[in-house]
């Protein structure tokens, strides 16, 4: 087959028979797989993350990130399909990422997934990224269905995405700039925390006061939920210049607090705003940013005094991983979505778009 294909009918479904999806996820540092069952249960969830390799250089090299993904994929798919107790044959589709992200890593995990397809016959399914992030609230949150808003904050996105059905999204509100993630790796680094900036921040923002530093809270004019966090960065840097011309010490904490309550604010206030104009009342977060503490806790509590549920994954399945992969690609599989062997990665695909 050739191209994406919608069956009408899904095979391998006849209400009572349990579908085990293979999921495959490589598209940026983490080499994962997982097998997740009837689209809400983990049975593995491999990741092999390649974190220790990237500090050195500050961030991710894709070169190398891409090499690595080659080294890994076998061995992280063996290990999900035995920790799952799952032989190939008891699969019912394979998954996998196949964008956003960077195009040699990706490459590697839809490569590996197509020569699963090709050898066994296995459907192939192709899954968003973002996509995936936002179907890891479905792994414990058994009752959480469509309609519901979601606040998507990775290392390359910032979203509010209203999720109107399974596999149905609008994006009304994006960042203009640099996405959350990106702003506390770039903040991380200017005051030495190093990379992966975002859990740094986290934790030595424990120790600092958040209202030591006003920095700013950016509104973006005539588009009330979008995001920029370019200024707020710059604000960072140029206060640590003027210490430093003043010859005055910096507390790294201090600094860090009063970044992340910058960023929280500005990500709760647009967030209980888009709730109460679009009247949901569910609301949930994804991406790797979500399993920031401080924001977890303000949502937590916004979401308390607007009489709205809040679901969140747990951090594990916030950064990238596969089951998140498997989930998704479990309600494309149930839709009739399926990939052919052309099946190619694409970088910037968009949220919604099937290729
Ligand atoms: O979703 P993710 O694993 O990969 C992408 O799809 O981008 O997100 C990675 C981003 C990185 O920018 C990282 O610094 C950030 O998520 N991150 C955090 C935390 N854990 C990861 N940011 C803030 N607080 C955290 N605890
Ligand atoms: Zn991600």
């Amino acid at each position: 087959m050739d191209g994406m294909d919608k069956v009408d009918e899904v095979d391998g479904m006849n209400g009572a028979e349990e579908i085990r999806i293979l999921a495959i996820e490589s598209s940026c540092d983490e080499t994962a797989a997982a097998v997740v069952k009837d689209g809400r249960e983990v049975l593995s969830n491999v990741i092999y993350s390649q974190i220790a390799l990237h500090t050195e250089f500050g961030g991710v090299v894709p070169e190398i990130a891409s090499r690595k993904h080659i080294e890994k994929i076998n061995q992280v798919v063996e290990q999900a399909l035995a920790e799952a107790e799952t032989a190939l044959k008891d699969i019912t589709a394979v998954a996998v990422t196949y964008g956003p992200g960077l195009v040699g890593a990706l490459l590697v995990g839809v490569s590996a997934a197509k020569a699963i397809s090709f050898a066994t016959g296995i459907p192939l399914v192709g899954v968003h990224h973002i996509e995936g992030h936002i179907s890891a609230n479905f792994i414990e949150n058994k009752d959480l269905e469509p309609p519901f808003l979601c606040l998507v904050v990775s290392g390359g996105h910032s979203h509010l995405v209203v999720v109107k059905d399974y596999g149905e999204y609008e994006i009304i509100g994006r960042t203009r700039d640099d996405a959350a993630g990106e702003a506390f790796d770039k903040v991380a680094r200017a005051i030495g925390l190093g990379y992966p900036g975002g859990p740094k921040i986290d934790r030595v923002s424990k120790e600092g006061n958040p209202d030591a530093i006003p920095f700013p809270r950016a509104k973006v004019a005539k588009s009330v939920y979008d995001f920029s966090f370019s200024g707020l960065k710059s604000a960072v840097l140029n206060y640590l210049n003027s210490c430093k011309m003043k010859g005055e010490t910096v507390s790294a904490a201090d600094v860090a607090a009063s970044f992340q309550k910058a960023v929280v604010d500005v990500l709760v206030d647009h967030s209980m705003e888009a709730v109460k104009e679009y009247g949901y009342d569910k609301f949930a977060i994804a991406g790797g940013v979500a399993s920031n503490s401080a924001l977890r806790g303000a949502l937590e509590q916004a979401c308390k005094e607007n009489g709205i549920a809040f679901y969140h994954p747990s951090p594990i399945y916030c950064t990238d991983n596969a089951a998140m992969i498997g989930v998704a690609g479990y309600y494309e599989y149930k839709k009739g979505i399926r990939h052919g062997y052309d099946l190619n990665a694409v970088p910037n695909l968009k949220l919604g778009e099937r290729l």
